[in-house]
């Protein structure tokens, strides 16, 4: 059992950090694996670091102690007490081996934190989770990430229950043992933190490749699933070998041990994990083919192998002193894995979509009660802060640092980092040292970024004074203010501009004071300060001033721009990300038009008639042109309001859609649609995934249109479609135009894909996102479907965690029966796994922007949540701050 909430449990400071007392030169881990019953003998070689006299004290929750040994001598009892957190022991030596064997019960773990058990008793395997702090539910331990040890790990178990038996680090010996057992020995050469602790034990099946790396080391990579999906792998291993060879050009980094391992499970807390030569992934992201994943999945699985290989030294080779630092290896390995996402694929969609996530998870997280800083200052709850913010901000404030640097400096100073720190565990200010002092440029600046919550907003306002040709940028920053940090002070702000004729021509920029030399069109200008004007000369006619382009810092942008200006670069506009946020901000505009009912400065016929007339335009990209075609989502939508009112925005949302799709034209969607199901395939390449892209956006605009026609077209889709993307976004649009010829399909993907739990994840999604006041009752009826399972992440994320994220009409119904109703499913799963109960729980981050009677009605839930006995430490965390307790 998982430690109840305990409100004497003291916040962790980032100020109060020591150095650790005792140091663990080796360590010596003995499993004899079971699925009810786990025995684990840990051999520790301990020494003290400083602090003579100081007890020993060791983390570990839920063990049952079986013996303590010092130098191999038994320990009486009365030497040591072990409470409800660990170890304590005092009059000990400075230098000693102790040796503790414990018991753990894999099979009532349903935390999926330390050692677990995966499907079923009879079919399943064992593996574990250590991040963050899961190491001390497996043994006693110093379980903190700067105690760096060398391990041993033995394995143990019967040999045709688990046939299996895997840890990180090299293989070193296996054998027979008496009774039907077996054993496995790993060694791991490079000294780690508990949290990269791994292993894996029973049937499972692998593929496998020779991989050679770059400084000529042969590596055996295997992934390893069960025996129905391990077909589903080899997309994986591609991927795994991409991420491979793109660290070795991009950052000179090589693989370090003789095999890696990478094993898919259907039960995890989160996306994948990155346990030193043993990733674990969830399913989710490691299984793809064409019948059951669509495109997008197949960009997650690309991505998140990359990223849990990334951490191989962005967190594995130089670690994180403290759980503080969790940016230093998160959003600095998002950064790398959205680099190497934008070199496979599109570049431009890369960032757009990058974007587009930051504003839809990480933006209302910074303006809501649970924003925090990159780097927060406490937590009482660190499984809490695996977030938005940590990871998708956190890469932004590295793409900053690197922008500034250049290619060839941050490449530098990133060498410089390894280097430095490497078999360490760091901090943020040691990689701001090491970039700074490779490149003779003091980064300290960049640390307030991480220490300071919240989405700074930049003003711009433009003036052109044509006597002395002259152009004026004022730019001016503020940081609105977050729960418990009123001032905040001001930021580098690296903003990347261009300037535009209204011919669609851009200006070469020549700033006060600068000689007439070849001026380039495009520049980088840093707000450093809380305001301050940029001038530049020989401009001889008023300007469209392009800003922020690439989205140069993650700030929200407050310039008055007309209608007019924004179709100009929407038209014009060379930098891809920069064109697509221009028709974001005109579709935003042309939004607000259709809520408030008045459209003065025309911004919804500027909206639709430039995007009618992109539509026109052959040479444009297709998954460019899809997004173009996509306005802010409702989410971000409701941000620009005062009030969340979650009907008025889907109404208003709706009503811009069809406006664009008369615009365009039902004869014109329908010509395109039919141009693009006739090249129907189930190809991977870009050019296919565009087309898939394309069509799904054209037939949801005619749909918003004229539903019937939509919905026929729609039903075909689905009974022809060649892969999963098609059929999918099929059974989508029939879902919302015509119920009953959506039932018969629904049925039909249902039994189709029984066997296949991430296909039906999809199918609990798909229906949990469909808008309006019938949600909460479908998905009362989806919730008694014999595939639902309340302890399986996945599914719960698909059913409740949809609902309540993509769904604001179906969550936010006025009379707060979805409230209550998710309120007693969070206090039901809270029991069963706390990770996964909090994570839920964020989704009343925003209860305080909504309109009455909802807001009142979200807190009361909230209210009756804390009041229960026994919530979890994590949900506690997650509601108290929520609520401002
Ligand atoms: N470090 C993992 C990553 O790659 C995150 C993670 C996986 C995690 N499992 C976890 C974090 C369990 C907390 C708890 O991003
Ligand atoms: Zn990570």
């Amino acid at each position: 059992m998982k430690a109840r909430n305990d409100s004497a449990a003291p916040a962790v400071r980032l100020a109060q950090y020591t150095r650790p007392t005792w140091r663990v030169a080796h360590v010596e881990l003995d499993f004899s694996l079971g699925i009810d019953e786990t025995e684990v003998i840990a051999r520790l070689d301990l020494s003290r670091d400083g602090d003579p006299g100081a007890p020993l004290e060791l983390d570990g929750e839920d063990l049952e102690l079986l013996e303590v040994l010092i130098d191999g001598d038994p320990v009486a009892p009365t030497r040591y007490t072990a409470g409800e957190r660990g170890l304590v022991m005092h009059e000990v030596p400075d230098q000693f081996v102790l040796t503790t064997r414990v018991r753990i019960k894999p099979s009532t773990n349903t935390a999926l934190e330390g050692l677990y058990l995966s499907g079923s008793r009879e079919a399943g395997f064992l593996l574990t989770q250590c991040e963050a702090q899961g190491f001390r539910h497996i043994t006693y331990f110093p379980d903190r990430p700067d105690v760096l040890a060398r391990y041993t790990v033995t394995l143990r178990a019967d040999a045709r229950r688990f046939p299996i038996l895997l840890a990180g680090g090299n293989p070193d010996g296996s054998g027979e043992l008496a009774d039907g057992r077996h054993w496995a020995r790993f060694v791991d050469p490079h000294p780690k933190p508990s949290y990269l602790f791994a292993l894996v034990a029973g049937h499972l099946e692998r593929i496998s490749h020779d991989y050679v790396t770059a400084n000529g080391r042969a590596v055996e990579l295997h992934i390893w699933a069960e025996a129905d999906v391990i077909d589903r792998c080899h997309y994986a291993m591609d991927a795994l070998v991409r991420s491979m060879r793109w660290d070795e050009k991009a950052y000179g980094r090589n693989y370090d041990l003789d095999v890696f391992h990478v094993v898919a499970t259907h039960d995890f807390n989160m996306g994948a994990m990155e346990n030193k030569g043993l990733n674990i992934f969830n399913a989710k992201y490691l299984l793809a083919d064409p019948d059951s994943s669509t495109d997008d999945e197949y960009l997650h699985v690309e991505a998140v192998v990359a990223h849990e290989y990334f951490h191989n030294w962005s967190g594995n080779r130089v670690t994180c002193r403290d759980w503080f630092q969790l940016s230093l290896k998160e959003g600095l390995t998002v950064y790398r894995e959205q680099s190497f996402s934008a070199d496979m694929n599109s570049a431009a969609l890369k960032r757009i979509e990058d974007v587009a996530l930051l504003r839809r998870a990480q933006f209302p997280e910074d303006a809501g009660p649970l924003s925090h800083p990159v780097r927060p200052a406490e937590y009482r709850e660190i499984n809490n802060f695996y977030t938005a913010t940590v990871y998708e901000k956190g890469s932004e404030l590295v793409r900053m640092i690197a922008g500034s640097l250049g290619r060839t400096g941050f490449r530098r100073g990133m060498d410089a980092y390894f280097e430095r720190h490497d078999g360490e565990a760091a901090t943020i200010e040691d990689f701001l040292a090491a970039l700074g002092d490779a490149n003779g440029v003091d980064l300290t600046p960049y640390l307030a970024w991480y220490a300071q919550a919240g989405t700074p907003r930049l003003r711009g306002r433009g003036s052109f004074d044509p006597g002395q040709r002259r152009y004026t940028l004022h730019l001016s920053q503020e940081t609105p203010p977050t729960p418990g940090h009123g001032a905040k002070q001001a930021l580098p702000i690296p903003v990347k501009l261009a300037l535009f004729a209204s011919d669609g021509r851009m200006l070469p920029l020549r700033m006060q004071g600068e000689s007439r030399q070849a001026a380039a069109d495009e520049r980088v200008i840093v707000l450093s300060h809380a305001e301050r004007d940029f001038v530049f000369e020989d401009i001889g006619e008023d300007v469209v001033p392009s800003l922020l382009r690439g989205f140069s810092a993650p700030v929200m942008l407050e310039y008055d721009y007309a209608p007019t200006e924004l179709a100009l670069l929407l038209r014009y506009d060379v930098d891809g990300f920069n064109r697509w946020e221009a028709g974001q901000q005109l579709a935003a505009l042309a939004f607000d038009a259709c809520l408030s009912g008045e459209d003065a400065h025309g911004a919804a016929d500027a909206w639709t008639a430039s995007i009618a007339s992109i539509f026109a335009d052959p040479s444009m990209d297709d998954a460019l042109l899809a997004e173009l075609l996509t306005p802010p989502g409702e989410i971000e939508l409701a941000d620009r309001q005062p009030r969340h009112d979650p009907a008025a925005v889907h109404a208003a949302r709706q009503q811009l859609l069809s406006r664009l799709a008369m615009r365009v034209g039902a004869g014109t969607l329908a010509a395109r649609y039919a141009t693009l199901f006739a090249r129907a395939s189930a190809d991977l390449d870009a050019a296919a995934q565009a087309r898939r892209r394309l069509q799904r956006r054209v037939l949801d605009l005619l749909a918003a249109m004229e539903p019937a026609r939509a919905a026929t077209l729609a039903a075909r889709q689905y009974e022809t479609a060649p892969g999963m993307t098609d059929r999918l976004a099929a059974l989508a649009t029939l879902a919302r135009t015509d119920e009953a010829a959506a039932a018969s399909r629904l049925a039909h993907y249902r039994a189709r894909y029984d066997d296949n739990p991430l296909a039906l994840d999809k199918w609990f999604m798909l229906q949990a996102s469909l808008p309006g006041d019938g949600a909460l009752a479908r998905i009362q009826r989806l919730e008694a479907d014999p595939a639902f399972n309340l302890k399986n992440p996945n599914r719960v994320q698909s059913l409740m965690g949809a609902f309540a994220r993509t769904n604001p009409t179906g969550f936010h119904r006025a009379d707060g029966a979805a409230y209550g109703w998710f309120a007693d499913r969070l206090l039901q799963i809270d029991a069963l796994n706390p990770q996964v109960s909090a994570r839920l729980g964020t989704a009343f981050n925003g209860w305080a922007r909504l309109v009455e009677p909802q807001r009142e009605l979200a807190r009361a839930a909230v209210n009756r949540m804390q009041a229960h006995e026994g919530l979890s430490r994590d949900l506690a965390d997650i509601l108290d701050r929520v609520v401002g307790g």
